[in-house]
């Protein structure tokens, strides 16, 4: 077996000297680094098996450099080494995926011991690492670009493979905008036997009712005055292959008794037409509605909802699997790289922070876009808190109160949407001050920008309810998401039939 690699990183050059005898005498390959970024750019070019870091660095504090080794994934195992090590500093070390800790002068039996044991308990980790993140790579290209690292989308995952593969014809997938059904309606759709027919997708919000009937079923020549032919509707241009009908819980009354019953027969009939026609479809509906409820408010027919549910997923929002974020972040950023032609390598401390603290009401559609964001306007080559739509310090920062909306409360009672009165209000038991200019001042375009961002974070993406919430008309808003350029991309293609 090659000889392991270990990395010096200390300013003094007489103790990376010691080290390195000691090292090389125990049988390791050595390097050596005299400043925290010259250790990073080496550990980056050799990937070192361990890394003994001193902390007081003179450019930066090895604590700094741990959690730059750690994020890139650069290193296997760090050993800490200080002249005065204290509480605070081995505790924050070890905290960020430091092995061990050892005080200077170095007792060289200690440290032999310690790097032995950093590399034995890190040689299975480093093994299992791998073979786990091929195996992911592996799910992530089967699935067609679906990141999911934690429990619950590994799960959900086996149980779209297993769906995929069925001859189930009525799949359900809900769950909040923007976590991803229409994602996972394509998985299906390409994991089945049908990926080499159409997938049809269409939005039932999107088109009236009146033309709703024709555009799904079709109509024979002279059904309508404007039928001038025959016209094939949606289910038979699908035939084979998979109808994908998005925002399902929209569909009129009328249209759910006839889609109960192309379910249940497996045929359909054209407007104006006289006869039945079967057709081989499997059709996959998605709402972001909860249903059940719109079933028990009457809104949408109990019997459709049994007979769409029979397989039923369930997208749990970003928030309830924190584990996805990093790996989203991750995904996303080499998206963009190639996109826009960058080299990105990766997101500060602070940035992931703030990334595993915020909440996703938009999911992540919301993570995609901020780091679509973050990515356009970032010169650096880390991404920075500064350009994140909720970062601390930015004009939005004194805004971020707002955001919590149902998930905090007022406690003054001053209502914040009327007027910036508020005293202080709680936010999930934090307490957050009043809203006020900074000293340098602000820019109420950007708070604008903001409090329609908030507006539509709050709503779920639903334009007439963000309206309310700014208690202006829905045009405005629309006006104002157009201007500040808010629509996604996805919003603005929502809404066409198209062939996938
Ligand atoms: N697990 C994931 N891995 C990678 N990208 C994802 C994942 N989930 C969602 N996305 C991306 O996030 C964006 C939003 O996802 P998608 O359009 O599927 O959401 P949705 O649930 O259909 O939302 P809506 O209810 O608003 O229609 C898309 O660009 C999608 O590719
Ligand atoms: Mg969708």
């Amino acid at each position: 077996m090659a000889s392991e690699k270990v990395l010096i990183v200390d300013d003094e050059r007489l103790v990376r000297w010691s080290l390195r005898q000691k090292c090389e005498e125990w049988g390791y390959q050595v390097s050596e680094a005299e400043s925290g970024a010259d250790g990073l750019r080496l550990a980056r070019n050799e990937s070192p098996d361990l890394v003994l870091l001193d902390v007081r660095l003179t450019d930066m504090n090895g604590l700094q450099v741990l959690e730059r080794l750690k994020l890139n994934g650069d290193a296997r195992a760090v050993i800490m080494i200080t002249a005065d090590p204290q509480l605070e500093d081995v505790k924050q070390a070890l905290k960020q995926g430091a092995y061990d800790f050892i005080g200077k002068p170095v007792d060289y039996d200690e440290l032999r011991v310690a790097v032995k044991n950093a590399l034995e308990a890190t040689q299975l980790r480093s093994e299992n690492e791998t073979l786990k993140k091929e195996v992911l790579q592996r799910r992530r290209a089967a699935y067609h670009d679906v990141v999911g690292e934690s429990q619950k989308m590994l799960d959900l995952m086996s149980f779209v493979n297993k769906v995929a593969s069925s001859e189930a014809t009525t799949i359900l997938i809900q769950g909040e905008s923007g976590t991803g059904k229409d994602l996972i309606s394509r998985a299906i759709h390409f994991e089945s036997r049908r990926k080499d027919k159409p997938l049809i997708v269409i939005n039932c919000s999107a088109i009236p009712e009146t033309l709703m009937e024709a555009e799904l079923f079709g109509h024979e020549k002279g059904a309508f005055t404007d039928a001038k032919a025959m016209k094939k509707g949606l289910f038979e241009q699908a035939d084979g292959g998979t109808l994908f009908l998005d925002e399902i819980g929209e569909l009129s009354p009328l249209l759910q008794a006839k889609l109960l019953r192309v379910l249940e027969e497996q045929v359909i009939r054209r407007v104006g037409g006289v006869k039945d026609q079967e057709v081989d479809v499997r059709v996959i509906a998605a709402s972001n509605r909860d249903l059940e409820k719109a079933v028990r408010d009457g809104q949408f027919r109990q019997d459709l909802y049994y007979r769409l549910a029979i397989i039923s997923i369930f997208l749990p929002p970003l928030r309830d699997r924190r584990e996805d974020i990093l790996p989203l972040v991750g995904f996303f950023i080499e998206r963009y790289n190639k996109r826009f032609r960058k080299s990105v390598r990766g997101i500060t401390p602070e940035t992931r922070e703030l990334l595993l603290q915020h909440d996703w009401p938009g999911n992540v559609r919301e993570l995609k876009n901020a780091i679509e964001r973050a990515m356009i306007l970032e010169d650096d080559d880390l991404l920075h808190p500064l350009y994140l739509p909720f970062s601390v310090g930015s004009p939005l920062s004194s805004l971020t109160a707002f955001e919590a909306g149902s998930g905090g409360n007022v406690s003054s009672g001053a209502s914040m949407a009327g007027g910036a009165t508020a005293e202080m209000i709680t936010v999930n038991g934090k307490n957050l001050p009043r809203l006020s200019i900074p000293e340098g001042g602000t820019s109420l375009e950007e708070i604008e920008r903001a409090m329609v961002e908030m507006a539509m974070h709050q709503a779920n993406r639903n334009q007439t309810q963000a309206a309310k919430l700014l208690d202006i008309s829905r045009d405005a808003l629309r006006y104002k998401l157009k201007k500040f350029g808010l629509i996604h991309t996805d919003e603005e293609e929502a809404g066409q039939p198209s062939n996938g």
